[in-house]
């Protein structure tokens, strides 16, 4: 049990290009004393300084292990209202909510499957993934201080064992980003499903802007889905009335509501 916040994103996202800069910067001082040729020290000194660059974009503009903000004030402007974390994994997204809105209330979902293993580890021997993950996620709420608000249930969100109509919002970051196309569809379509009538969605994917291409290149691109024109049609398209669009660094977000229309 974590006594303290861990997000658990793994160590080599936040600090791979910081060992990188020292392993380069080594070899540079290396090359300097035994009077290696000036063209390959120029290109080990830039080397060195982009992945110093890449860590400090990383870990201070990306922060996967750090505290998320909301990034709209019109998400639930009253405070107050049902929440959905849709693919809550450790906790991010949910304590995101919690803390910046104090009146609500939030369910936690996850499938506790092989995405949550691919991004926080596999569990401890003898234990379920179901298990870790849940106790990592109380954790992380106890640890907040915001368990009281919080509940947690197990889930695939594209068929949520919830009932329709029960959410004054639904939130989703980083999550349904990792489903196939069909999959997408069908969790938007749930999202839609459990809100009320008005309610709203906010949804946060990853964007391969410049700040992730500089860092990481190709390696982190969760394309095609990355595109930043990708989202707006298929929020419609599940019924949503786009309120609000913008970006954070290595994130795009949507806010949306549920309209009262027939889809
Ligand atoms: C990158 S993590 C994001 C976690 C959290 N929202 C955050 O902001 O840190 C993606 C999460 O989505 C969950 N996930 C993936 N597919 C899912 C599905 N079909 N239903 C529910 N959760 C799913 C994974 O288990 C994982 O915890």
């Amino acid at each position: 049990m974590h006594s303290q916040i861990n997000f658990g994103y793994p160590w080599a996202i936040n600090y791979g290009h910081l060992v990188l800069a020292a392993v380069l910067l080594a070899v540079l001082a290396l090359g300097w004393m035994l009077r290696w040729r000036r063209s390959v020290l120029v290109v080990l000194g830039l080397a060195a300084a982009w992945a110093l660059a890449a860590w400090t974009v990383i870990r201070f503009g990306v922060d996967m292990n750090g505290r998320a903000t909301l990034p709209t004030a019109a998400f639930l402007p009253s405070g107050g209202g049902r929440v959905l974390d849709m693919g809550a994994g450790t906790g991010r997204s949910s304590l995101m909510v919690l803390e910046a809105r104090p009146r609500t209330t939030l369910v936690a979902l996850d499938l506790f499957g092989a995405s949550y293993v691919g991004h926080f580890g596999p569990p401890p021997p003898g234990q379920s993934v179901l298990d870790e993950g849940r106790a990592a996620l109380l954790c992380n709420l106890r640890a907040a201080g915001v368990d009281g608000r919080a509940t947690i249930q197990p889930g695939d969100m594209r068929q949520m064992p919830l009932e329709s109509s029960s959410f004054d919002a639904v939130v989703s970051a980083y999550a349904i980003d990792h489903l196939d196309r069909g999959g997408i569809r069908q969790a938007l379509r749930e999202a839609y499903r459990v809100l009320k009538p008005d309610g709203q969605f906010l949804l946060m994917v990853i964007a391969n802007d410049r700040w992730l291409k500089f860092a990481f290149g190709p390696l982190m691109a969760h394309a095609p889905m990355a595109a930043g024109d990708f989202w707006a049609p298929e929020v419609r398209d599940a019924g949503f009335q786009i309120l609000e669009e913008g970006t954070q660094p290595a994130t795009k977000y949507i806010l949306a509501r549920k309209t009262t229309a027939a889809r």
